[in-house]
């Protein structure tokens, strides 16, 4: 029997789209059959017809529901589609198990196995279908290219003959994937770039990206996050602060990235903090859905303080929605081509990939993460 997958159109801002219509093409040549809702790659500009040249059909959403063994979207499906869903089909997107954990139990009743792709564990293996990876680091950069279009400076050092303009000032905090991104793009475009995380390791990638490091001595590191902060005391938290404090009072440009799994995400920079810096300055906080690293932050919204505007949003990604989509059903791909085989898609869950983000299955939420 051939495979069926669907590709839903996404609600209300996200822009993105789960699946382009190169990866459409690769799955049409490999025997599965396709269908899409019209409008789904709009957003990202992928037309209908590109769908249609790929091999996808067009079907209306409660078709694709009906015919589809494996749906595919960005953002979890909506409630009102839960009478639609039959059991053993499969949802793969970013369910974010935490923030609504009575509406995965309420996909659990219905038999549908969900894939989210937001819990994939971060294993050397599982990089190619890191969604958290790959729209981060395009988050990082929009995140630079929005606080360069909001200062009323300009990033790199400009000598014309009437005077010379010196380079902006731009402070990352949290060096991860994001952080990284952000320093590179920012350096691109000709700032001073420093740059802060509590995982010395880190320190080496900054200064590789031509950064310097804002050195903290005596965070903790534990090995057994598995790469990732773990929150520090309250000693340090102190001398991170007095440090911060006195990087951000000199910079134009703080962008923050700074997460810890499973954890509110940790408060680095206050309102004295913000009001020590220039009127005109910005601040970035891509933590913002995790409760933000700035306390002025307001989720999805730009706030302006004391003639300082503080960008909360955790959709950067999707203001580049084509690039992210590109690299967003990549990643959909890889995790779809360890349950193809010949004997049609089957979840082994014995494979620590499918485990890790299997969230329902079989009328139960069977995530290890969860409660
Ligand atoms: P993240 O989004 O969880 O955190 C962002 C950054 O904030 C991290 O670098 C973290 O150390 C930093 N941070 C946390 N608390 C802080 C504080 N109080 N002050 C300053 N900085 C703070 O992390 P991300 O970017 O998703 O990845 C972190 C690491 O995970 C990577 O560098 C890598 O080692 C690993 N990773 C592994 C993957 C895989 O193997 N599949 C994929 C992606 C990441």
């Amino acid at each position: 029997m051939k495979l069926t997958i669907g590709i839903l159109k996404e609600q209300a801002a996200e822009r993105r789209v789960a699946v382009v219509p190169e990866v459409v093409a690769e799955w049409v040549a490999s025997g599965a059959e396709v269908f899409f809702e019209p409008d789904c790659g709009l957003g990202a500009g992928y037309s209908q017809l590109a769908y249609e040249q790929a091999g996808a059909q067009m079907r209306s959403r409660s078709d694709i529901f009906a015919l589809s063994q494996v749906m595919c979207s960005v953002q979890p499906i909506d409630e009102a589609d839960c009478p639609l869903l039959r059991p053993d089909q499969v949802l793969i997107g970013m369910y974010q198990p935490l923030s609504r954990p009575s509406f995965i139990d309420d996909l659990a009743k219905t038999g549908v196995h969900i894939l989210s792709l937001d819990a994939i564990p971060r294993i050397t293996r599982a990089q190619a279908m890191d969604v958290l990876s790959s729209q981060s680091s395009i988050a990082g950069y929009q995140a630079v290219l929005r606080a360069a279009a909001l200062l009323p400076r300009v990033f790199p050092m400009m000598m014309t003959a009437a005077g010379t303009l010196a380079p902006a000032r731009v402070l990352v905090v949290g060096a991860g994937v994001a952080g990284l991104q952000a320093i590179a793009t920012a350096k691109r475009l000709g700032a001073v770039v420093s740059a802060f995380d509590t995982r010395i390791s880190v320190k080496e990638q900054v200064e590789s990206l031509g950064a310097s490091f804002v050195d903290v001595e005596g965070a903790k590191e534990d090995r057994s996050a598995g790469g990732y902060a773990v929150e520090q005391d309250a000693d340090y938290q102190r001398r991170q602060q007095a440090a911060l404090a006195d990087r951000v009072r000199h910079s134009d440009v703080v962008i923050t990235t700074a997460l810890i799994p499973g954890k509110p995400a940790p408060r680095l920079i206050n309102q004295a903090m913000i009001e020590s810096m220039r009127p005109g300055s910005v601040v970035v906080d891509m933590a913002s859905t995790s409760g933000g690293n700035c306390e002025l932050t307001v989720d999805e919204s730009v706030v302006v303080h004391a003639g300082i505007s503080i960008i909360g949003s955790s959709l950067l990604a999707a203001e580049k929605a084509q690039d992210a989509s590109r690299v967003f059903s990549r990643n959909v791909q890889r995790l779809m081509n360890l349950c193809m085989g010949s004997d049609g898609f089957i979840l082994n869950r014995d494979d620590e990939i499918i485990a890790g983000c299997l969230l329902t299955y079989n009328g139960s939420v069977v995530w290890p993460g969860y409660r």
